[in-house]
Parts: C-alpha cells; sequence; structure tokens
C-alpha cells in the first residue's frame, strides 16, 4: 500500500451506521501537492456548490478564488492567521465564502445565510473528494482586512477561507502540523449530540 494509501486509510471515518461513503472519505489536509487544480474541476466544484438548497433558494454565497501565483490568492493568503500561513501556503487554491446578509425578495435580514453558505462548502467539499480533491476550511483569518483586500461590497460578510489541492506529503509539514496529519479523526458519539428530549439520546 503507498503511503498516501495508508494516510487516507488512517483519516477514513468510523461510523457506527452505514453512511455514503464519499462522506467518509472526506477530511481536512494540510500538506497539499504542486499539482494545479484543472479549471473544469474548478468549475464542477463552485457548481456542486450552488446546488445545495438555501432559505428561499436566495443562494446567499459568494466565493472569491485565488490560484498559486495570481493577486487574490496573496491577498486571501496575506489574511490568514500565523499558524494557517504555517501549512495553507502548499495548496494550489485559495478561496474565501461570502454571505449575503439580507434576503433579495424583502431586504429583511437572513440570519440563515451562513448556515447556506456552509452548505454549499460542504457540497464543495463532497464534489473535491469525489474528484480526488481536498479541501480545508480556516476560521483563523481577519475578517475586516479579508474585506478589504477582496473589495467585498456592503451587504456581505466573510464566512470562512479555504484550502485546495490535491494532497501532498506531510513530511513537507512543520512537525507538529505532521503529527495532526497523521491522528485518526474523531467525532462525538451521536448520543451526544441528537436528542429525542434536550440531553436523552434519540438512540
Ligand atoms: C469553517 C471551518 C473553519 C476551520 N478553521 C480552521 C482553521 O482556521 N485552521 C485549521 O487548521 N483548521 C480549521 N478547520 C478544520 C477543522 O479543524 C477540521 O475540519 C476538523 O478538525 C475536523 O477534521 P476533518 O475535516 O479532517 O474531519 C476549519 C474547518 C471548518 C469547516
Amino acid at each position: 500500500m503507498r503511503a498516501s494509501d495508508l494516510l487516507d486509510q488512517t483519516k477514513l471515518a468510523t461510523p457506527d451506521a452505514a453512511v455514503e461513503p464519499l462522506l467518509l472519505r472526506r477530511w481536512s489536509p494540510r500538506a497539499f501537492s504542486d499539482q494545479a487544480v484543472s479549471e473544469d474541476d474548478l468549475r464542477t466544484l463552485f457548481t456542486a456548490a450552488t446546488w445545495a438548497a438555501s432559505s428561499y433558494n436566495e443562494q446567499p454565497w459568494r466565493f472569491v478564488v485565488g490560484r498559486r501565483g495570481d493577486e487574490t490568492y496573496e491577498r486571501i493568503f496575506g489574511c490568514l492567521t500565523e499558524a494557517n500561513r504555517g501549512w495553507a501556503g502548499s495548496a494550489p487554491v485559495l478561496f474565501a465564502s461570502f454571505a449575503k446578509r439580507t434576503f433579495t425578495h424583502n431586504d429583511q435580514p437572513n440570519a440563515v445565510a451562513p448556515h447556506d453558505t456552509g452548505a454549499a462548502s460542504a457540497n464543495l467539499a463532497i464534489q473535491a473528494t469525489a474528484l480526488g480533491l481536498y479541501v480545508h476550511g480556516m476560521a483563523g483569518y481577519d475578517a475586516p482586512a479579508l474585506r478589504a483586500a477582496l473589495e467585498v461590497p456592503e451587504g456581505f460578510d466573510p464566512v470562512a477561507c479555504w484550502a485546495l489541492g490535491y494532497r501532498g506529503d506531510p513530511a513537507a509539514l512543520p512537525e507538529h502540523f505532521a503529527q495532526m496529519e497523521r491522528a485518526p479523526r474523531q467525532r462525538k458519539a451521536i448520543a451526544e449530540v441528537v436528542f429525542a428530549r434536550w440531553g436523552q439520546p434519540a438512540w
């Protein structure tokens, strides 16, 4: 078995129920390879994002995409926390997600805009898995700086930054990140998060 396959094996989720394999294979790497992501694949990924459900079909999500070497990439990278800059620069694509604050049909606040933007990003992550690609979300960024750097208009809020690409060699990472890369993934038990009544496990 190749080292990269072994790592995916370590990262494979171990659910108690028969979950769709594509969902189990997704994980968030910090080591990305140099291989570029094709424009066709990028279009497929963001098309998958747009097919997410959203309240009133508002589709409040917006994305700004940078490829390594372009100005958008540098601007997004420059807004990341120091910790995230320690690994995210290996990704060939960085993008940022934004949510429109109000509904278009009545100008009222859309409280679920970040939720729906997250759903779109989750769609993208699953589509990425299907294409052999990986994404890694980042809340560690300077939101006002990102807003300014990407000239985001009033009415839209930053939600997250994302690294995207093919998986790379963990040995290329600083040791503390390399250790995280090799650690098995963990989840709370379903009994801790799904209730029949608050605090009473549904199963
Ligand atoms: C919106 C969001 C923000 C995140 N922020 C960061 C971050 O700033 N830095 C980081 O290293 N990982 C970040 N993560 C990655 C999570 O730590 C990771 O998804 C979690 O540990 C579960 O691991 P898995 O995605 O491999 O299942 C973020 C993930 C999401 C979805």
